[in-house]
C-alpha cells in the first residue's frame, strides 16, 4: 500500500486519536493540529509511548488563517497532504429558543466553515498531482437531526453538502470526497450528555450499545486506500443501526 501523508484535524479528540492511530499503523505519516499546548504534548507522549509519532503543529481550524498557516506548516515537516480528515468538531448543545448567537457560531465555524479553512489551502496541490482524499467526519444528528443540536445538525449536515459538490468538482483529477457520519460514539463528546439523557438514546440503539472509535477509525482508513478510487461523493453512515436512512 503507498504511503502518504495524512491530516487528520481534531487529531487528539476521542475519535480523532483513533484515526491518528490506525493511518500511522497504516504506514501513513500522520499530522494534527492542536491549540492547547500543554495537553497536546501529554496526548504526544501518550502516543509515542505506543510507538506512534505525529507530526504536531499549532492551528485553529475555525479561524482561515491559523488553518491556511497549520497546513504549511504540516507540509514543511511532512510533505504536501494527500490525505485530508476533517474531523474537527464542537458541541454547544441547548434547544434553539435558548441558543445563543455565539453558541450558533462556534459551532459552525469549526465543524463546517472549518472544511473550507483546511480543504481550500490543500485542494489545488491535490489537483496538480492527480491524486487525493477527503473524509469528512459529520454525524448521525446531520442526517436525522436531534433535539438541542439546532447548530451541530446544521453543521454537520452542511458537511454532506461540501463533500457531494468537492467531489463532482474533484473526481477526474484523482480525488475523491466521501463522508462518514458516525453515530454515539464513547467519547468526551457522548459522555458530556447528561446520564439519563444518554441512556434513552443507548436505548435506541439497535446493536445495543457506543460505537467504538476504532469503528470509525476503519471506515476512514477504507476511504483512503488506493482501491476505493471509485467511491466518491458517498455517505457511510456508522451507527449501530440507530438511524438507517438511505
Ligand atoms: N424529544 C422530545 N422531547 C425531549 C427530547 C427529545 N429528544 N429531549 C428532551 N426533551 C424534553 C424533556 O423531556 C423535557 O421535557 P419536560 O420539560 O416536559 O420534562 C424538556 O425537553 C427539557 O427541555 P429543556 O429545554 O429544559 O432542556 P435542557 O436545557 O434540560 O436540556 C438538552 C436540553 C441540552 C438538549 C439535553 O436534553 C441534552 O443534552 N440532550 C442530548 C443532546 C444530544 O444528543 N447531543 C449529542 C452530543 S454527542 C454528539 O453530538 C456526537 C454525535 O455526533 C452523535
Amino acid at each position: 500500500m503507498s504511503q502518504r501523508t495524512a491530516l487528520v484535524t481534531g487529531g487528539t479528540g476521542g475519535i480523532g486519536t483513533a484515526i491518528v492511530r490506525y493511518l500511522s499503523r497504516q504506514g501513513h505519516r500522520v499530522a494534527t493540529n492542536y491549540r492547547d499546548a500543554a495537553r497536546a504534548e501529554e496526548w504526544r507522549k501518550r502516543m509515542a509511548a505506543e510507538g506512534i509519532e505525529v507530526c504536531l503543529v499549532p492551528g485553529d481550524v475555525a479561524d482561515p488563517a491559523s488553518a491556511e498557516a497549520m497546513v504549511r506548516a504540516v507540509e514543511a515537516k511532512c510533505g504536501p497532504v494527500e490525505i485530508l480528515v476533517n474531523n474537527a468538531g464542537i458541541t454547544r448543545d441547548t434547544t434553539f429558543h435558548k441558543m445563543t448567537y455565539q453558541q450558533w457560531t462556534d459551532v459552525v465555524n469549526t465543524n463546517l466553515n472549518a472544511c473550507f479553512n483546511v480543504t481550500r489551502p490543500v485542494i489545488e496541490g491535490m489537483r496538480a498531482r492527480k491524486w487525493g482524499r477527503i473524509v469528512q467526519i459529520s454525524s448521525i444528528n446531520g442526517q436525522k437531526g436531534q433535539y438541542g443540536q439546532a447548530n451541530y445538525a446544521a453543521a454537520k449536515a452542511g458537511m454532506h453538502g461540501f463533500t457531494i459538490s468537492l467531489a463532482q468538482e474533484n473526481a477526474r483529477f484523482g480525488i475523491t470526497v466521501n463522508t462518514v457520519s458516525p453515530g454515539y460514539v464513547a467519547t468526551d463528546m457522548v459522555m458530556a450528555v447528561p446520564e439519563e439523557v444518554r441512556e434513552k438514546i443507548v436505548a435506541q440503539i439497535p446493536v445495543g450499545r457506543l460505537g467504538k472509535p476504532e469503528e470509525i477509525a476503519h471506515a476512514v482508513a477504507f476511504f483512503t486506500t488506493d482501491e476505493a478510487s471509485w467511491i466518491t461523493g458517498a455517505n457511510l453512515a456508522i451507527n449501530g443501526g440507530h438511524y438507517m436512512g438511505w
